[in-house]
C-alpha cells in the first residue's frame, strides 16, 4: 500500500493516510473531507482474526472491549451494545423512566438522548443551552423541571464534559437520575472525572465517525452493578444466559427469559475493532487537541468567527470542532460560508440544529424556537470543521487559509 505515517502520532505506528482515489490524486488540491476513518494493519487482522474463529456475535471480544472501555474511563463496568442510543435506552429505563415522567435533555443534541424517552413512554423537555459552550443551561435547567421529572440527561457537546458537581446537587434535591450522553466525550474529562462517575452511568457511541470507530456501537458505563446486570438482560431479549455461554461444547443449551428485552448486543466482529484501536485513543485526543489548538490560532481574529472555547479545568475529547458564524460581521451565513469552503473542496458538517426544531418534535411536544432561544441561534451559526487524528497540519492551514480569504472577501 502507497500510504503514509500520520505526522505527530507517536503512538500511531501503523496508522496511514487513506489512499486517495485516482481523480483526488490528480486534483491540484485534494479534498479535505469533514471525517476520514483511518485504520491500520492491526486492526484489519484483528477482525479477520475473529472472522476465522468460527465465532462472530457477541463473545470474547465483546467482554474485552467492555474490560477496556471500563479501564480506560475509570469505570466498575461497561457493557458493549449496538450503539449510542440503546445505552442510553437501556439507561433510562434502568432510571425507571416509563408513562407520565419527563426526561431533561439540551436542545443541541442529536434526536436519539430525545427520541429513547418517547419509546418509553416519557416526555422529552428540552432545556436551553449555555451560549458560550452550549451544555445544558442549569438557569432553564431549574426552570423546566417539573414533578414529572425523573432523569436528567446532560450532554458532553463535541467533547467538552459538562461540570457534573452543580447537576449532581440539582439532581440530589430533586430525586432525580443523571444518565450522561457522553456520545462525544470517550477521552473528555472534568480534572480527571470521566463518565459515568457518580451518575446512573454514561452513554459512549462509536459509530463511523467518534473517537473510536467501529461503523456501528455503543457502551453503556457506570459503577452501579446492578444497572449494566439489567441493561445486560434487556439487551439480549432478558435471557438469563448469553449465547456465547450456552453454546460451548458440553454447557446446558436451556435459557429461561426473565424479562422482556430487546436486541441491543455488540457482536465480535466489531468489538475486535474496538479493541485494536482502544490503546490509540489518547494519542488521538493529543493529535485532536493540537489541532484544536492550531485552529484557534489561525482563527482568533477572522471577524464573525467564534470558535467554541475549552473551560479552564476540563479537558475536551476534541470529538468536534465547532465555530460559530456570525453572519454581519463575516459578511456571509454559516450555509454561505460552508458552501464556499465545499466549492474549494472542504467539508464540513452542522452539530446541530437544535431538537426543539426538529418536525417531528415539534408537532409531538408542541415545541417553538422561542423556547430554547440560545440554542436556536447557535443553531443557525454552529458550523463543525475537518478535526480527525489524521488530518495534518497542511490540512488544516489550508481550511483556516480558505476560511480567512472567504471571510476576508465578505466582511463589510
Ligand atoms: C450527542 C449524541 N448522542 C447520541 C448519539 C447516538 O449515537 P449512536 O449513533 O451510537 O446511537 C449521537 C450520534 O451522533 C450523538 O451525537
Amino acid at each position: 500500500m502507497s500510504e503514509s505515517i500520520v505526522p505527530g502520532l507517536p503512538a500511531a505506528r501503523g496508522i496511514t493516510h487513506r489512499r486517495r482515489s485516482p481523480i483526488e490524486a490528480c486534483a491540484d488540491a485534494p479534498p479535505i473531507p469533514f471525517h476520514r476513518t483511518v485504520l491500520c494493519e492491526g486492526d484489519v487482522a484483528a477482525v479477520t482474526a475473529v472472522l476465522r474463529s468460527g465465532w462472530l456475535t457477541t463473545g470474547p471480544r465483546a467482554k474485552e472491549l467492555e474490560t477496556g472501555i471500563a479501564a480506560l474511563l475509570g469505570r466498575r463496568h461497561a457493557l458493549a451494545l449496538n450503539s449510542a442510543t440503546s445505552a442510553l435506552f437501556l439507561a433510562y429505563k434502568a432510571a425507571g423512566v416509563g408513562p407520565g415522567d419527563d426526561v431533561l435533555v439540551p436542545a443541541m443534541t442529536f434526536v436519539a438522548t430525545a427520541e429513547v424517552a418517547l419509546h418509553l413512554g416519557a416526555r422529552p423537555v428540552i432545556v436551553d443551552v449555555d451560549d458560550e459552550t452550549l451544555l445544558l443551561d442549569l438557569k432553564d435547567l431549574e426552570r423546566k423541571l417539573t414533578r414529572r421529572a425523573r432523569v436528567i440527561a446532560p450532554v458532553h457537546y463535541a467533547g467538552h464534559p459538562c461540570a457534573m458537581a452543580p447537576l449532581r446537587a440539582i439532581a440530589a434535591a430533586e430525586r432525580l437520575a443523571i444518565v450522561e450522553d457522553a456520545a462525544h466525550c470517550l477521552t473528555g474529562h472534568e480534572g480527571g472525572h470521566r463518565p459515568g462517575e457518580g451518575t446512573l452511568g454514561a452513554a459512549l457511541s462509536f459509530y463511523a465517525t467518534k473517537e473510536l470507530p467501529i461503523g456501528e456501537g455503543g457502551a453503556l458505563v457506570s459503577d452501579d452493578e446492578g444497572v449494566i446486570e439489567r441493561a445486560r438482560r434487556w439487551s439480549l431479549h432478558g435471557i438469563s444466559k448469553p449465547a456465547h455461554a450456552r453454546m460451548q461444547v458440553g454447557a446446558r443449551a436451556i435459557y429461561d427469559v426473565e424479562d422482556i428485552g430487546f436486541k441491543m448486543n455488540l457482536p465480535d466482529v466489531l468489538a475486535a475493532l474496538g479493541v485494536a484501536q482502544l490503546p490509540r485513543m489518547e494519542a488521538h485526543r493529543a493529535r485532536r487537541e493540537a489541532l484544536a489548538q492550531r485552529y484557534d490560532a489561525a482563527l482568533a481574529f477572522v471577524p464573525g468567527i467564534r470558535p467554541l472555547r475549552v473551560r479552564p479545568g476540563f479537558t475536551s475529547a476534541r470529538h468536534l470542532y465547532v465555530v460559530r458564524v456570525d453572519a454581519k460581521s463575516a459578511g456571509l451565513d454559516r450555509d454561505e460560508l460552508a458552501a464556499e469552503l465545499g466549492a474549494r473542496g472542504i467539508g464540513t458538517s452542522v452539530h446541530f440544529t437544535p431538537i426543539h426544531e426538529m418536525t417531528a418534535l415539534k408537532s409531538l411536544l408542541g415545541t417553538r424556537p422561542g423556547d430554547c432561544p440560545v440554542a436556536s441561534r447557535a443553531g443557525r451559526e454552529v458550523l463543525s470543521l475537518p478535526l480527525h487524528p489524521a488530518l495534518t497540519d497542511e490540512e488544516c492551514d489550508r481550511v483556516t487559509n480558505e476560511l480567512r480569504a472567504i471571510v476576508a472577501a465578505r466582511a463589510p
